[in-house]
């Protein structure tokens, strides 16, 4: 199928998907926000696919932001629909069930910035800036950076981050834990696709339920996350692979995971 303005393809096993506005810096308007909640949905239900590299068209953004020509126009129940939106495909990338990774070159700011914290392990180019500026035009993050940033970083500096407004660098992302590596922009997407074939060497049950015992764990309380993380453990305990990869460590060779 072809989107407006997304590139999706896969091959061997990777969904690659790339915001394709770049005269725009890849600002998010409603057709990209349209198009990768389909892309998603056909990676999340296409059992060949394993992991979804999430990048931006061109050198100089992953996405600069929200369309801020369509956000201009918005009345305060306008406003709250948008915000639910953005949030809830937002959730879908956080909850894919599959790991995504966001590649990020240049700009990601505001809902860019947001869209990269939603995805499950971010890789930057020395080239990127990352920011949330809502507050220099009169709005907060609107699609969950107030409380993803918070608890990737820290409060105190997601309030700095926030309220100053300033995008900081690759390296000082690195350094506050808001990105996993840095590295050249020519290497940014070879990066994000080891990344991703590391993970798939691995079973993928297991590689979902450890996301969702990281991802939803953190969501509870210390008591409540170790009893997921005990089921979902157990879970793991019934699988195919779970055999397969204790009897492949014990006959010292390497394990042949069905997925199943
Ligand atoms: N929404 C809509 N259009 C955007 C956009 C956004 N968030 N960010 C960039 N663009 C557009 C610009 O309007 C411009 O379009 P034009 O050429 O048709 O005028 C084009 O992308 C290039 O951007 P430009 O501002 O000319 O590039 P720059 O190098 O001077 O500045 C930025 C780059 C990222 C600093 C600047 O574009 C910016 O501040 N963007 C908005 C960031 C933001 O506030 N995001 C959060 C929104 S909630």
């Amino acid at each position: 199928m072809n989107y407006e303005t997304l590139l999706f393809s896969k091959h061997d096993g990777i969904a690659f998907i790339s915001i394709n506005r770049p005269s725009k810096l890849n600002a998010l308007n409603l057709t990209v926000f349209e198009e990768l909640e389909a892309c998603l949905e056909e990676a999340r239900k296409d059992k060949g696919v394993r992991v979804v590299i999430l990048s931006g068209e061109g050198e100089r953004a992953f996405a600069a932001g929200a369309d801020i020509s369509e956000l201009a126009t918005l009345d305060a129940i306008q406003g709250k629909e948008a915000s639910h939106r953005g949030q809830e495909l937002f959730d879908l990338v956080e909850n894919l069930g599959k790991p995504v990774i966001a590649a990020i070159r240049g700009y990601a700011l505001g809902g860019g910035c947001e869209l990269a914290m939603a995805c499950t392990l971010r890789i930057a180019s020395e080239d990127a800036r990352l920011g949330q500026p809502e507050v220099k035009i009169g709005i907060i993050p609107g699609y969950g950076g107030s409380q993803r940033l918070a608890r990737l970083v820290g409060k105190g500096r997601a309030m700095e981050i926030i309220l100053a407004g300033e995008p900081i660098t690759a390296h000082e992302a690195y350094r506050i834990g808001l990105v996993n590596h840095v590295v050249p922009a020519k290497d940014l997407l070879a990066t994000a696709e080891s990344l991703a074939r590391q993970i798939m060497a691995n079973a993928p049950l297991a590689v979902r339920f450890a996301m969702e015992s990281v991802s939803h764990g953190m969501e509870m309380t210390q008591q409540e996350g170790l009893r997921l993380e005990a089921s979902l453990f157990g879970l793991c305990c019934a699988t195919e692979d779970m055999k397969e990869g204790t009897r492949a460590f014990l006959e010292k060779r390497s394990p042949k995971f069905s997925g199943k």
